[in-house]
């Protein structure tokens, strides 16, 4: 099967047609969608008609999926690999994942085997907004002067998920069980700076304003200023994409090289509903005590 690629924007992002999701791919099909998705970074492929099982079946062709064994009580009821990001009532109470994402992030940097590829599928949005954001982080890396990156490629950041929920204006004043259970379960890590992507060899930033909250070694306020404007820096307009969806699109991005944000750009009385899956990345980081710096 020959599939289209189209670029869709400068920074990263394409559409992938041609392909019928459904049924499995073969190999060499698989192949090219593969490389589109390692070249583009993030890919979309619109007008995918997909039953879970079949979203299931697509995401292990890509590796191992998590089961959500963090937040159980947004797993879609018969299938693990599935978490709901919705603002529809979930057990008869108001959703939290409704404004999952509202900051800059990559998917479980906070834990030592961050997310590989989400793979975000659209069953509801409203008539206008409920858009996501990415950005391309080799880009925000290769952007930099050359004293500078020599600077982070030493470096370790710390990722807390605790962070995330404190400095999230939408999660701050309701400190819900969800969110207790997953600083219980994801105490904090240290992250190379600038990550090295297993398959691309390619350099990224891996720094975010959800849940990076200092240097290793450094203390938080001198690592304030540099993170802020590297923060700042990697979503520079040009290296990112906005997604505005369509009912049935299947998002794909890579977390290795890409930070993403859903856009608080609607209000929650239109349904918005989505079908999030994630394949496990490869072990990265270590556990953070506050230790010294490497040297
Ligand atoms: C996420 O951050 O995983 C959710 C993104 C979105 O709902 O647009």
């Amino acid at each position: 099967m020959a599939i289209k690629v189209r670029k869709l924007s400068y920074g990263l992002g394409a559409s992938i047609t041609g392909v019928d999701l459904r049924s499995p791919l073969d190999d060499a099909t698989m192949a090219d969608v593969r490389k589109a998705w390692l070249d583009h970074l993030v890919v979309v492929f619109p007008d995918q008609v997909l039953t879970p099982e079949q979203q299931i079946a697509f995401g292990k062709r890509f590796g191992p999926l998590d089961d959500h064994q963090a937040a159980p009580f947004y797993r879609h009821p018969e299938y693990p690999e599935i978490y709901l990001i919705t603002n529809h009532k979930i057990g008869g109470r108001p959703s939290e994942t409704k404004d999952t994402g509202r900051m800059w992030h990559s998917d479980h940097s906070f834990t030592t085997r961050p997310t590989m590829a989400t793979m975000l599928y659209c069953r509801e949005i409203p008539s206008v907004g409920g858009d996501t954001m990415l950005t391309n982080m080799y880009m925000a890396y290769e952007s930099l002067s050359d004293a500078m990156k020599t600077v982070l490629d030493r470096l370790e950041a710390v990722h807390d998920v605790a962070n995330y929920h404190a400095n999230n204006p939408y999660f701050r004043d309701r400190d819900t069980g969800q969110l207790t259970e997953m600083k219980k379960l994801s105490p904090p890590v240290a992250q190379p700076v600038v990550r090295v992507h297993p398959e691309t060899g390619r350099k990224a930033l891996f720094v975010n304003e959800g849940t990076t909250t200092q240097f290793v070694g450094m203390t938080s306020e001198e690592s304030r200023a540099l993170l802020e404007f590297l923060f700042e820096h990697s979503v520079r307009p040009e290296f990112t994409y906005r997604h505005a969806w369509k009912v049935n699109d299947l998002l794909m991005w890579d977390n290795r090289c890409t930070m993403h944000k859903a856009l608080a750009d609607y209000t929650h009385d239109q349904p918005r509903h989505m079908h999030r899956l994630t394949v496990l990345g490869t072990p990265c980081g270590r556990s953070y005590e506050g230790d010294t710096p490497p040297r």
